[in-house]
């Protein structure tokens, strides 16, 4: 996405939070913009999953401010904290659609009664409106015939496209998505990334923490670097990702580049977009 606006989907300010004596988010400002893609990139333990998991009260700060579309989802400064009633907290929550690493489908349901799942209970949506929607929704991410098919019945890109595919029945204005593509075969990778850019063309709002260094060069319009439980680093993917004023991001970002180098004789040592054709291929 190239057009920006300027509208505030999501801001979070000051987020923190700790398991035991472990600071695992250390005050975490962000804004994401209407039609945004962030990239979410760091070491393994940087608080990736944690934030974005705050995002939609999956995990509760210990302190700080969420707001989506401008209704406070949480917010407690000090011993204070907003009351909110359950009303409130699942409106607001209900304009995020999270998709797992691990897809998370019920495995006992098929893929149909997966997507229809929280329309039919959440937001009352007659059952056959939830399933024409659902079997829309089935097409667009490549999968017409897959609606009567149990999980086990199906690769992991397709059950993540499935995942996808429930998230989006709830019609959120935010995706997150939290590795998307690390539990796959390598094979499968391209089509949940090829899924995933269908969304950011159609100009969907997303937060993807991701270790595809190459997606993040290519599709995001703002990479953050989480360290340590901040952002240290917040920027233009073609700048950041190819800069060497933080070191310790160099590294993390020189770590794949290398990786791709060794595996593919044939990719350029330019940059990021290496990976992208390494993993694509
Ligand atoms: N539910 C939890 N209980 C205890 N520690 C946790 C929990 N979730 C995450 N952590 C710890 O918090 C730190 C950050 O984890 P996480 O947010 O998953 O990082 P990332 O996604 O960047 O790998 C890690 O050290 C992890 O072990
Ligand atoms: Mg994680």
């Amino acid at each position: 996405m190239t057009s920006k606006n300027t509208e505030v989907v999501l801001s979070l300010r000051g987020i923190e939070k700790s398991f035991g004596i472990q600071h695992v988010l250390r005050g975490v400002d962000l804004d994401v913009h209407r039609g945004e893609v962030i990239c979410l990139i760091g070491v393994s333990g940087s608080g990736k999953t944690s934030l974005l998991r705050c995002m939609n009260l999956l995990l509760e700060p210990d302190k700080g401010e969420i707001i989506i579309e401008g209704a406070p989802l949480f917010r407690r400064t000090g011993a204070e904290k907003l009351k909110l009633s359950n009303a409130q907290i699942n409106s607001a929550r209900s304009k995020t659609g999270m998709v797992f690493q691990n897809f998370n489908l019920f495995p006992h349901r098929t893929a149909l009664q997966n997507i229809i799942e929280a329309p039919l209970i959440v937001k009352k949506v007659p059952r056959a409106e939830a399933e024409a929607q659902g079997n829309k929704l089935l097409a667009r991410m490549g999968l017409p015939d897959a609606g009567h098919k149990y999980p086990s019945q199906l690769s992991g890109g397709q059950q993540q496209r499935i995942a996808i595919a429930r998230a989006l029945a709830m019609q959120p204005t935010i995706m997150l998505f939290d590795e998307p593509t690390s539990a796959l075969d390598p094979e499968l990778v391209g089509e949940v990334l090829a899924a995933i850019r269908q969304l950011a063309a159609e100009g969907m709002t997303m937060v993807i923490v991701t270790h595809e260094i190459g997606l993040a060069y290519e599709l995001a319009d703002r990479v953050i670097f989480m360290d340590q439980g901040v952002v240290a680093a917040n920027g233009d993917p073609r700048e950041l990702l190819l800069s060497d004023t933080n070191p310790r991001l160099a590294a993390f970002v020189g770590r794949f580049t290398e990786q791709a180098r060794l595996l593919s004789p044939l990719a350029t040592p330019a940059g990021p977009s290496s990976t992208k054709s390494n993993k694509q291929g």
